[in-house]
């Protein structure tokens, strides 16, 4: 006798082709990413296309709701219990709803890999907690997934990657080598979210693999948005930035933090990149009042630098680099300039032109995470490179 999911579950991991849906909320809370994957075979001989791909925005009392515990240390327990599971629920309504438009017949996926939302990101460095390790939260269970969607649900990677000693992100190294490390050409993926991250992959023998995160991405911005324009999420196109001026004195501040000069890898989140780290910036340096679009082009700038700075911190040598640019950030072209500005020397890409829509990259990320899980090893990964554990990640949550 073997229960009747795990047997389902037994020869999808058998199957030639498979059909998993991916699923991103990052930091941002700008909504939810679902990518709808046809993956042949695992490891560095995975084959993926994208077939499908929405990005379903969060209405703003439901993100209300979530900033409401998110990246604080004091919260309504009460609220994180019942957000838990309506986080997924809602995740998995969507899924619904995206299948019913797509014509695809839930029993036709094979598999749905789910991020959930982080909401507590604590690595040691950041907490200082003597007797306590590196530890991050994402909820939205699983099981409330599976059972709603009818679909064989692998989630809450991070924990695994905790659990082997790293910091429980980035985790896109593990798939950025599998749909990118292929050509001898040497390249950084550079994920622009809420947090930046980079993935540095040599393509040859000599120099390492690296991944880290690199400080903020997006999530400064956006704060500094939502404080001075109530309704507006971030700032589009990059229109406020471009009206301002960066103040010197400000960005030196910012971009004083330790985090910036400890080693590689490393991780860090909203927890630390927050509004209150502007405002104590802007207090230290007698620039509260300066202009709300002198604040984001200095944001914008101090952004750029840091993850200009990051990447030549891990990397000798940056000429002859592509850097492969994905996540929300390449939307703002003020960011993008900045950082072409610094780099020069670099070749500057969208994921776009190696066929992955830089919004939708995350969530195939975790695709090829779920895919790991059930018909892998991550036996491409090498052992022993400091924070990325050669380890497949997930839990299984079934259906019935
Ligand atoms: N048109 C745009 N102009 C400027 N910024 C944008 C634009 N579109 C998206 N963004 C930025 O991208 C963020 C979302 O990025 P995303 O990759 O989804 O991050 P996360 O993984 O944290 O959810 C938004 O909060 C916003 O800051
Ligand atoms: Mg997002």
């Amino acid at each position: 006798m073997i229960n009747n999911d795990l047997q389902r579950l037994v020869e999808i991991a058998h199957k030639k082709e498979k059909l998993v849906i991916g699923l991103m909320s990052g930091t941002s809370l700008d909504g939810l990413d679902i990518a709808l994957c046809q993956i042949i075979g695992h490891g560095m001989n995975t084959q993926l296309q994208v077939l499908q791909f929405a990005s379903i925005p969060y209405e703003p009392e439901f993100r209300n709701e979530i900033q409401s515990i998110f990246s604080v240390r004091m919260v309504d327990l009460e609220k994180l219990c019942l957000l838990h599971a309506e986080i997924a629920n809602l995740h998995a309504r969507y899924i619904n709803s995206c299948l019913q438009k797509w014509k695809i017949a839930a029993s036709e996926v094979d598999l749905i890999a789910s991020h959930g939302q982080t909401i507590y990101h604590a690595p040691k460095h950041l907490h200082g907690l003597p007797g306590y390790g590196n530890a991050s939260l994402q909820i939205g269970d699983g099981d409330h997934i599976a059972v709603v969607t009818g679909i064989i649900t692998i989630s809450d990677f991070r924990q695994k990657h905790l659990a082997m000693g790293a910091e429980g992100a980035p985790l896109a190294v593990y798939g950025d080598q599998i749909l990118f490390g292929k050509t001898g050409e040497r390249r950084v993926l550079l994920n622009i979210g809420g947090i930046a991250n980079f993935t540095f992959l040599p393509g040859n023998d000599e120099e390492a693999i690296l991944c880290t995160d690199l400080g903020p991405g997006n999530t400064m911005m956006d704060a500094c948005m939502r404080m001075h324009y109530p309704g507006q999420y971030y700032d589009n196109n990059a229109a406020v930035a471009k009206a301002g001026n960066v103040n010197e004195d400000l960005l030196l501040d910012l971009q004083s933090n330790k985090f910036f000069s400890a080693p590689y890898p490393k991780t860090t989140g909203p927890e630390l990149f927050s509004l209150p780290y502007l405002q104590s910036a802007q207090k230290k340096t007698g620039t509260e009042d300066i202009s709300p679009a002198d604040c984001m082009a200095t944001l914008n700038k101090f952004t750029a630098n840091m993850i200009v700075k990051g990447i030549r911190e891990g990397i000798n040598d940056t000429s002859n680099l592509t850097i492969i640019c994905s996540g929300g950030g390449v939307h703002n072209p003020l960011l993008m300039e900045n950082l072409e500005n610094e780099m020069k020397e670099c070749r500057f890409q969208h994921a776009t032109e190696l066929g992955i829509d830089p919004d939708a990259k995350e969530a195939v990320l975790f695709a090829l995470l779920a895919n790991e899980c059930i018909s892998g090893n991550a036996e491409f990964i090498k052992e022993g490179i400091p924070g990325i554990p050669a380890t497949a990640m997930g839990k299984i949550s079934f259906p019935h």
